[in-house]
């Protein structure tokens, strides 16, 4: 070989070598930096973790504070509202009703026809459309109110001669998802916003005569006869199908549940009379707090930099508005310490760019490839994500989904066990797990986006409610899904209390 070869030949070897080395180094990084993102992944799940005995103290803290709120006025972070609900539908009612719904991201408006029996609810006409932002937080309620005005007159003028209504003043439901201060069924204060609804003038105000006064100024003949929460609807109409149906809970944007409480045991209203010698109670359990909840630094920065910091602390660890960005949250730290999403990542500091319908779908894209996880990541900006990230990716949304699932199904033990339904007899009773209490049928009426069109939620949240009550208590205790549930049983309720 002449000294040219030579030179050629060992010029090539380290050109290899370097490669290699280069290649080497690379590798070396890369596998440091998933380390880093398989730490964080750890990390979140054990902060998240939520065993049957953490639920199990969850359920008596709630069963504790629902007493406490039961007992005086500011007695717990769970307001326990009074509703002036005391008369849930039957099944008797008739005449046509309609409800216009102002939920946490659409606001809904249906009339249902009553023909006297059960089996003759007729919803005749829905619709349904998304709360346009800038109303959701403008300075004056007035644009709210005159926009829903506006709504319920374009409804109206579609019905033509579908109705039978025409000409006799209209009697409306306002199903009102929000903190209210009740003086009666058809009347109360707001108490604060929730889910990011901004308007503070309002705070203070009678809504549902905010509501008329805008129906007025149109002409409308419309009367608003009852100021309902979507958990109370969905209670009524529950109950009008199954009178085991005591308590009735919303998974949606925002998350509650209501119940039917016994008159004598709301001890800071002593007195107050009804015929039933029972009260719907709005317990706002989104506000709920404990400090058996499982909650992390993504928990703490998200309430944080919330528009309602230090509140509904329970509503955000469940609730469809924000599992999408504790996800978020996580993949943003982790493209942080790695680049493993690549130089597009930065989309990810966006709060709530990602939102609960895409972590549901991805959670659930059963492709091989996880082809559904690398669409909607795209859809973001960021192509190109290895199997393994996407991989990485379904497993964030099941932790942040199993924790919501299980602390759900702990909430709805906690009001059973404050019930005496939880097969322990209550938390007063002095009765112990041993001595079971003779089980009644239990039906508790679920609705929202979350529950209905999340199913891995759903499973994980009825699987948990098994754990925590046990095989055979959870025989008694039927959960039932209640599609619109919120805004007929809200026009339901019109009808009994005009009737009653
Ligand atoms: C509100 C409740 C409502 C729930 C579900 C919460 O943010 O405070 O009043 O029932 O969302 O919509």
């Amino acid at each position: 070989m002449g000294k040219v070869a030579v030179a050629f030949a060992s010029a090539a070897v380290v050109a290899a070598c370097s490669v290699a080395a280069v290649m080497v180094r690379r590798r070396v990084k890369s596998r440091r930096k998933w380390r880093t993102v398989v730490e964080i992944l750890k990390e979140f799940e054990e902060g998240c973790d939520a065993p049957v005995g953490r639920l199990r103290q969850v359920v008596d803290a709630m069963a504790v504070e629902m007493h406490a709120g039961l007992a005086s006025e500011g007695g717990s972070k769970l307001k326990m509202l009074l509703t002036y609900v005391h008369d849930l539908p039957n099944g008797t009612e008739k005449g046509t009703y309609y409800a216009l719904h102002l939920g946490g991201t659409y606001f809904r408006i249906l009339r249902v026809h009553l023909g006297g029996e059960r089996s003759y609810l007729d919803v005749q006409d829905v619709e349904r459309h998304p709360i346009p932002s800038h109303l959701m937080n403008s300075t004056s309620e007035v644009v709210l109110f005159n926009f829903l005005a506006f709504s319920l007159e374009r409804f109206i003028q579609k019905e033509g001669n579908e109705s039978n209504s025409q000409g006799v003043k209209r009697e409306l439901a306002f199903t009102f998802s929000f903190p209210v201060k009740h003086t009666c069924i058809s009347s109360g204060v707001l108490i604060k916003w929730t889910k990011g609804f901004e308007i503070s003038e309002m705070v203070g105000k009678d809504i549902a005569g905010c509501l008329q006064g805008a129906l007025n100024r149109r002409g409308l003949d419309i009367h608003v006869a009852a100021l309902v929460n979507d958990t109370v609807g969905a209670l009524s109409l529950g109950y009008y199908h199954d009178p085991d149906t005591v308590v009735a809970v919303v998974f949606g944007t925002g998350s509650n549940a209501c119940y039917l409480e016994r008159t004598d045991a709301i001890i800071k209203c002593q007195g107050l009379l009804t015929t039933s010698g029972s009260m719907v109670v709005n317990m706002e359990w989104g506000n709920f707090w404990s400090s058996h909840l499982p909650r992390t630094a993504y928990d703490i920065d998200l309430d944080a930099e919330s528009s309602n910091p230090n509140d509904m602390g329970f509503e955000k660890m469940i609730a469809g508005l924000y599992l999408g960005d504790i996800v978020r949250r996580v993949i943003l730290r982790m493209s942080q310490e790695s680049d493993i999403f690549g130089p597009s990542s930065s989309v990810f500091s966006q709060p709530y760019v990602l939102r609960t319908n895409s972590v549901s779908a991805m959670h659930e894209d059963d492709t091989p490839e996880l082809q559904e996880v690398a669409r909607i990541l795209k859809d973001l900006g960021v192509s190109d994500v290895p199997l393994k990230v996407r991989k990485l990716m379904v497993k964030i949304c099941d932790v942040v989904t199993r924790r919501a699932g299980r602390l759900a199904a702990a909430g709805i033990a906690g009001i059973l066990k404050k019930i005496g339904r939880d097969g322990g007899g209550g938390i007063t009773s002095g009765r112990s797990r041993g001595e079971m209490q003779m089980q009644r049928r239990t039906v508790v009426g679920v609705e929202g986006g979350l529950y209905m069109k999340y199913t891995m939620f759903r499973e994980y949240m009825e699987e948990a409610l098994v754990e925590i009550l046990g095989e055979e208590v959870s025989q008694y205790v039927v959960v039932k899904a209640m599609e619109d549930g919120s805004s007929i049983g809200s026009a339901l309720l019109v009808a009994s209390s005009l009737q009653s």
